[in-house]
């Protein structure tokens, strides 16, 4: 089967979160199931792209907003990222440094779209399924349907994957001449709350519509940021498959970024020594056990209230805290004030830093996530794959990963995202963390949990052989 992923975000050429992870993953892993899995994605110019070696395949021309653009595809020749990569090229849109938040980003979005499709026109052999990750790709399945009279585009089935409901891409109708033409009685499969929003319109063109967990997928039929009602009426056509983690990145024995590798033999001196390169380098106390945060500072991960847990517990509690993240710029002030409060007890990070984050993860002792909402997580997943405890509110992918320990499980559980369940949570960790015994037995069982794509992989393969004829 020839699959092709279209994404603004593939590790490790262009990663703002656990989009990435996965768009970088799945098709390496599909690959290894024997198929042909490759990714579409915008070239931008950042140092992965500047250091690359490119092979030009295609070049051609789009309209958008009555202007004229060349494009051009290059493919990936080297690195081998283990699957084939196409990044396309468009001048004064697509050749950005960063990925998102720029003042023309409906343009940047659209204009991928136009030029992916249009470039599948010019494709001798069409792939057999087009995978579409999240809104920036959600008017794919439109416009294959609806905006090019070619049948063959029109048999191509498209699956969607939400990865997170709360962006949903929304532009003003004011904005429909971005569009190709198309047939008007169609409008409506573009509109959702008076405004063309390119996810609820991947929900309802896409042949099937995946999110990233199982409880996710019924989450959202509750609650959905307004598609609820939607996603209830496409119910049967959707699905929630758990994102997998790339276990050959992901792996505390060969990790190139870390301090000291190890495998669930040597844990206990290799995490040792992992945080003591942080202890020493943020001059915190190795003899205490380490929390640590790792993630976008943004209500959905809770992390508003990160400033309030720190120093509740830090005023009733003796540990060690760490916190790597970047987001709202009002979290990140907050944060930056703590900081200094607390030195020696307490580090943070703003920023986005990937090696540190892999030393962080093999060097804490337990990872907080008090997300309200997590369509899937992958931290927790890491995490556990590299012996740290995860401490989860209980929801979306969190709930499907992790076991209290309350119940015969690995992790710690909470129901809410406020301050009082998530220290009472640190509470019960500092308790089992005394029992080096009972944790040091908890520490090989999680790293042997299985969390690689294997599994995932085969059964997003086998949604996409249910629509082929
Ligand atoms: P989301 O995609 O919602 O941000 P995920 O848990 O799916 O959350 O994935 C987050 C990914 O981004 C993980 O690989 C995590 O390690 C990484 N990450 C998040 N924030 C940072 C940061 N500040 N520095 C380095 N890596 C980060
Ligand atoms: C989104 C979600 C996160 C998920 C990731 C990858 O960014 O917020 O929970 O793990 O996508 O699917």
């Amino acid at each position: 089967m020839n699959i092709l992923h279209t994404s603004f975000e593939c590790y490790p050429i262009a990663k703002v979160g656990g989009l990435a992870d996965v768009v970088g993953a799945l098709p390496k892993y599909q690959q290894k199931l024997g198929h042909t899995a490759s990714v579409v994605m915008p070239c931008y110019t950042n140092d992965f792209v500047k250091k690359a070696k490119y092979k030009y395949i295609h070049e051609g021309a789009l309209w958008l907003d009555k202007v004229s653009y060349t494009y051009a595809i290059r493919k990936v020749v080297s690195p081998d990222l283990g699957f084939d990569v196409f990044q396309i090229y468009i001048e004064g849109l697509l050749d950005t440094k960063d990925v998102y938040n720029y003042a023309n980003d409906t343009q940047r979005f659209i204009s991928f779209q136009l030029a992916t499709v249009d470039w599948l026109t010019s494709l001798e052999e069409l792939p057999d399924i087009i995978h579409c990750h999240d809104h920036h790709t959600g008017l794919i399945p439109f416009m294959l349907k609806h905006t090019k009279s070619d049948p063959n585009l029109q048999k191509i089935p498209t699956v969607f994957t939400i990865h997170n409901a709360q962006y949903q891409g929304q532009i003003s109708f004011e904005k429909l001449s971005y569009l190709p033409d198309f047939d008007k009685k169609k409008i409506g499969l573009l509109d959702w709350g008076n405004c063309i929003n390119p996810m609820a319109s991947a929900i309802k063109c896409a042949w099937r519509v995946t999110t990233v967990s199982p409880s996710y997928m019924k989450e959202l039929q509750a609650k959905a940021n307004g598609l609820e009602e939607l996603l209830r009426h496409e119910k049967s056509k959707c699905i929630g498959i758990l994102n997998g983690i790339d276990t050959q990145i992901w792996n505390p024995e060969t990790d190139l970024f870390i301090i000291k590798n190890y495998s669930q033999n040597n844990v206990v001196s290799g995490k040792k020594a992992n945080k003591k390169w942080l202890c020493d380098q943020y001059n915190l106390n190795i003899a205490k056990p380490l929390f640590v945060f790792i993630g976008r500072l943004v209500g959905e991960k809770g992390a508003d209230l990160l400033p309030e847990i720190i120093e509740e517990a830090l005023s009733n509690t003796d540990i060690n805290i760490i916190i790597l993240g970047s987001g709202d710029t009002a979290i990140e002030e907050r944060l930056t004030v703590l900081r200094e409060n607390f030195i020696g007890r307490c580090y943070i990070h703003i920023g986005y830093d990937e090696k540190l984050s892999h030393i962080i993860y093999a060097g804490a002792d337990f990872l907080m996530m008090p997300s309200r909402v997590e369509p899937c997580g992958l931290n927790q997943m890491y995490a556990l794959r590299y012996g740290s405890i995860p401490i989860v509110r209980r929801t979306g992918g969190l709930k499907d990963t992790v076991i209290d320990i309350g119940d015969d499980g690995f992790g710690i559980c909470h129901d809410q995202t406020t301050t009082w369940d998530v220290n009472y949570s640190i509470k019960r960790g500092i308790a089992f963390y005394d029992n080096q015994k009972e944790y040091k037995k908890n520490q090989k069982r999680i790293m042997k949990i299985d969390h690689s794509w294997d599994h995932s992989a085969n059964q997003y393969v086998t949604l996409y052989k249910s629509l082929i004829p």
